[in-house]
This record gives C-alpha cells, structure tokens and sequence, in this order.
C-alpha cells in the first residue's frame, strides 16, 4: 500500500491508484484473493444455465482466473471491468482468447461510473470481493443502480463478499461485512435468492478468509 495512503481521506484516485499498486507489486499468484480454481463462482455460474453467448458482466474482475475458466466452459461473451487498468492489463496478457469469444474490457469506477453506465442486457453480474470495499452508504447506493439499471429482466446476480465473521480489512482497506439477509435488502424484492452459502477461501499465504457467497435471480424489469 501508498506511504501516504490515509484511508480517512481517500479519493477515487487514491483508491485507482492503490489497486493499480497493488497489481503492479507482486505476482497475481501472491495476492490475498488469488484463486488458481474459483470453483464456487464457476459452479453457481453454471447452474444458470445459461446459454453459452449470454452476456456475463464481471465487475472488479482484476486478474480473475473466471475469465478463463468461462472461455474454457464455452461462454462467449464477457465483460470485464475494474478500477486498476494494470489489473485489466495483466488479466488480457494471461488469456487465450478463442476466435468465436468477444471481451470487453472496461476500465472505470463502480461507485462513480460513466462507461459501465452504456452497458445493458447484461444476464450475469458476477462480483466476488469487489462491493464489500464500498464502505459508504452512497457508494454502496451508486453500485446497486447500476447493477439494476444493466442487468435483464431475469438477469441473475452473484455477490461474495466477505461475511459477518470474516476480516474487517483486506488490501489494507477497510470492507463493509456482508450476510444472506442483507445482500437480499440491497437488492430488493425484486430478486429472488436462489443459492447461499458460507465458504472459506484459503489464501496463498495459507491464511483463511470467510465469505458469503449467493446467487439471486430477477423477477422482472
Ligand atoms: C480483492 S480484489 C478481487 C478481484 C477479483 N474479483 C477476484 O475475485 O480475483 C478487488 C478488486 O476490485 C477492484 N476495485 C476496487 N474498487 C473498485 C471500483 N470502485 N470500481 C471497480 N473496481 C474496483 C480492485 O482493483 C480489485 O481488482
């Protein structure tokens, strides 16, 4: 993290330029939310079932090992997004991109978006570890707008996040904890829960991290 990183004045730009630092210092297979397999979010991905040309919405991907486990399940059609575009850099650098498969990739802010706000049909918003950085109740306001103004009718939304046992910072940041109940309240009743669990991921240090993973489908418009 900055030196000079005073969490208590942070701006968009220190948060743009701490995650573009953090992919910039060590090898993706260090950092604390590495996934060699992301199973669980692939696992819940597949039991949408989807078909295969659905356009699948990764919010703060990073450099997400997802992106090639969803090319190599067959799905073709991905958007990327993250704040740190030397995530997104590192991420493309990593993939064999088939012939058939389209990517975007979309650098910008999902408390303060202005590119991911052209983006619509979306049928899957996946987020693992991304919204519990949004700690103020207006970034959490601005991120649920956009997940409802994008996403289908029927759209699904998967969110894991850190849990109500689980750390209180990660990157050196403060994060907002996360149960069942209310992811649900933040979606609303137009979202039905279909999947919830608690997982603890382990890693790369070998220290563990308690998440709440859970699937929501939308009802209608
Ligand atoms: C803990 S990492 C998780 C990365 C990825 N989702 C994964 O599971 O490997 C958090 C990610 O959120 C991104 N991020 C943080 N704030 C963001 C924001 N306001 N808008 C978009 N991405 C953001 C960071 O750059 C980082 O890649």
């Amino acid at each position: 993290m900055d030196k000079n990183f005073d969490e208590n004045k942070k701006t968009a730009y220190d948060f743009e330029k701490h995650w573009n630092n953090a992919y910039q210092k060590s090898p993706i297979t260090n950092l604390g939310w590495y996934e060699e397999n992301p199973t669980p979010s692939i696992e819940l991905i597949k039991s949408c079932d989807l078909p295969k040309n659905a356009l699948i919405f990764n919010a703060g991907a990073g450099a997400t090992t997802l992106i090639a486990q969803l090319l190599a399940e067959g799905y073709v059609n991905i958007v990327v997004n993250d704040i740190a575009s030397s995530a997104l850099t590192e991420l493309e650098s990593n993939l064999q991109q088939p012939k058939n498969a389209q990517i975007q990739y979309i650098v910008d802010d999902l408390t303060n978006p202005s590119e991911l706000l052209k983006l619509k049909n979306v049928d899957l918003w996946h987020d693992r570890a991304v919204l519990h950085f949004f700690t103020e109740e207006n970034q959490q306001k601005v991120y649920f707008d956009l997940l409802k103004k994008v996403l289908k009718p029927k759209g699904f939304v998967i969110l894991a996040e850190f849990n109500l046992e689980g750390a209180k910072k990660c990157s050196g940041l403060d994060v907002f904890n996360y149960n069942e109940e209310m992811l649900q309240e933040r979606l609303g009743s137009n979202f039905e829960m279909l999947k919830s669990f608690n997982y603890t991921y382990t890693q790369p240090s070998g220290n563990t991290r308690e998440y709440v993973y859970t699937l929501f489908q939308r009802k209608s418009a």
